[in-house]
Order: C-alpha cells, then structure tokens, then sequence
C-alpha cells in the first residue's frame, strides 16, 4: 500500500480556456494564462492492487462511478500506464478549504492534487511539465495548478498532446495582486464547462476570439512584467468579455452571468484600478492590487454579494506526507 498527502491550489484564468481540439485528452484551442491562488484542496491518496475499483470522496461525499470515470479516472489511466502497474487502484479522499458553495473551480485543484500526490506516493520522479500533462488529462484547467505565480499554457499543436503544458512566467512575488472573489448565487451551474466547450464549436464569432487571444496574449505578458496595471486591467476584463461573448454565441443558447455580474462588470470598470473576469458561473473575480481588496470587497456587498473571500498569488502543490 502506497500512500500521500497533498494540497494543491486552485487558479483563476486571465486568459480563458474555452474551446478543444481534443476532448479525450482536454486539448484547448488556444494558449491560456492564469493566477494561481491560496485556495487549496487538501488530497489524501492510498494506492494498491487490492482495491477493486478508483474510489473518490470529495468533502466527504463518495463521487459515483461515472463522475470519477471522466475526472480522476482519466488520470488513474495514465499514472497506472506512467507506473507500469494496470492492477494499481486508488482511493482518493479530498477536502476544499475554501466553501464549496462559491461556485469555485475545485476540479482544477483536485485534479492537480491527484497527480501530485500519485507522483509522490508511487516515487514516480516525474518533473512538473509532465505532472502537468498528466493533471490536463483530468481536467484542462489543473494543469495550470501545478505551478505558482503568473502560468501559461501552451496549447501545443501534436496530436497526442506531448507539447501541450505549462511553465511558470512570473512568481506570486512578482506583483501585490488580489483576487476579490464575490459569492453572488450558491445555485450549482447550469451547463458543466465541459458540455459548455462542446457547444462554442456552434458559435459563429468563435475563430475572431481566437484571432484575439493570439494578437493579444503576448501583450497581457508584457502588462505584466511591467506592472501596468492600466494594460493589464483592460486586456483581462476584454478576456472574460471575449470568453462570455462567444458562449452567448453558442447554441443551443448558453450564459453563465446573473444580472449582480453585469452590475459588477459596470461597477468595476468605472472603479479603474481594478479588473473583473468570471469563470463558467456568474461569482465577480475581481483583481487589484492588495491596497485596493477592503475597498473592492465594500463594492462587492453593495452589489449584492453574500460574501467575499480574498486570494492572494500562490504557490504550486505541496507534499505533506508521504508513506
Ligand atoms: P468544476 O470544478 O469544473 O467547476 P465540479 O466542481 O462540478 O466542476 O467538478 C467536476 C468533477 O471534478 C466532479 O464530478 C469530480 O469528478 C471532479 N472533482 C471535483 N473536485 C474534485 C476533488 N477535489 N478531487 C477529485 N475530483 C474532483
Ligand atoms: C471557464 O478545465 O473545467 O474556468 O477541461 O473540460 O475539465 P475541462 O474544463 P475546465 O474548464 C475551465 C474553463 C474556465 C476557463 C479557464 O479556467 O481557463
């Protein structure tokens, strides 16, 4: 019996992830860049012959077979292929310190978490570009988990996905940002981003976003090694407007914000020295600078937010027990 203990962050994507050119091994369309934050999953694998089937608790909750077969279980193919084991079986118990109700992804995390501690448990010694990989597989966004700071993700171009990873561009000390996370609706999303990439296939508009992101990924970077805090705010909020506007363009008809997002989105522009972006649901990310977040979590709660939480810039996982 192998055994590990892990915590692993989740991030927030500047420029988003949305659109596959391989829905088997979570291939995206287009090169991403995100933050990683201090929310972590804390992850406990046991690993052995003996069990007869991958087993997943998540905040105590046992997952059904057929959702650990397109999460975890993509991952446990791959770790049993990468250990040369098919008999290995894992039992997986997760925890969110962060409230499972913001609507945060904890997929991302947890896939995250899995991989690393499989890596630690079996001694496997493989280096985070791979750990990376092998996170995409489970789900597209956990690979950028696996480091801290300022990560992007190279989309890659081959088709089995061997050149489609991550690196870490800046560390969490490069620059005193926040992420100002306003809880605006507990309600579970309607359509999973999974379903949701499907269907962007369908919108018109989607190879002009494309043609967006690649002209202006390279300037969201360079906002950021020069701190321009005005550059940097107005490309991630046209970022999440990109990303929303052709998941309206999808059919059949498809929207994550609520009408407090759109409040927000005003709010925040007028604001300045802020950004806004949103995930596949309608909670406001809004990123600052650390001076601004007591001023940014008041507009929040006027706007009708039940509750804030605030992330700074973090590291990648960490092993906290091994045997
Ligand atoms: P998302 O995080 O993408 O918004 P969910 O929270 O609904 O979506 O998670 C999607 C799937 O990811 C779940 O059905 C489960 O299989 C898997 N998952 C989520 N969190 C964890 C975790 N902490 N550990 C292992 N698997 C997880
Ligand atoms: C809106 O990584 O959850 O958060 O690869 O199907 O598991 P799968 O999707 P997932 O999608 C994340 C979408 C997003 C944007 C982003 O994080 O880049």
């Amino acid at each position: 019996m192998k055994r590990a203990v892990v915590e692993a962050p989740a991030n927030i994507a500047l420029v988003k992830y949305w659109g596959k050119r391989n829905e088997e091994l979570n291939l995206p369309l287009n090169d991403s860049l995100s933050m990683t934050l201090d929310l972590t999953v804390k992850t406990e694998v046991t690993l052995s012959r003996e069990f007869d089937r991958d087993e997943v608790y998540v905040n105590q909750r046992r997952l059904s077979d057929e959702e650990v077969k397109e999460y975890a279980g993509r991952v446990m193919r791959s770790i049993r292929k990468v250990a040369g084991d098919q008999g290995l079986r894992a039992v997986v118990r997760s925890v969110s310190t962060f409230p499972e109700s913001a609507g945060l992804a904890s997929s991302a995390a947890g896939m995250a978490a899995l991989v690393w501690a499989c890596n630690e448990a079996l001694g496997l010694g493989l280096d985070r570009k791979e750990i990376s990989k092998l996170a995409r597989e489970g789900s597209g966004s956990a690979c950028r988990s696996i480091f801290g700071g300022f990560v992007l993700w190279k989309k890659g171009t081959r088709n089995d996905g061997s050149d489609s990873y991550c690196e870490e561009l800046f560390p969490p000390s490069h620059w005193d940002l926040v992420d100002v996370i306003g809880l605006v609706s507990d309600s579970k999303k309607k359509i999973s981003s999974r379903e949701g990439m499907k269907r962007v296939r369908t919108a018109p508009t989607l190879d002009s976003r494309l043609e967006f992101v690649n002209r202006t990924l390279p300037k969201m970077i360079e906002s950021i090694a020069n701190r321009d805090e005005s550059s940097f705010y107005e490309l991630v909020m046209r970022h999440s407007n990109s990303m929303h506007s052709v998941i309206m363009d999808s059919w059949p008809p498809t929207w994550y914000l609520n009408d407090i997002s759109i409040k927000v989105m005003e709010i925040i522009y007028a604001y300045g020295k802020a950004a806004y972006t949103f995930d596949a649901g309608p909670n406001p990310h809004v990123i600052t600078s650390s001076s601004r977040a007591d001023e940014i979590e008041n507009l929040l709660r006027d706007a009708g937010a039940r509750r804030v939480i605030v992330s700074k810039i973090s590291q990648g996982p960490r092993t906290l027990e091994v045997g």
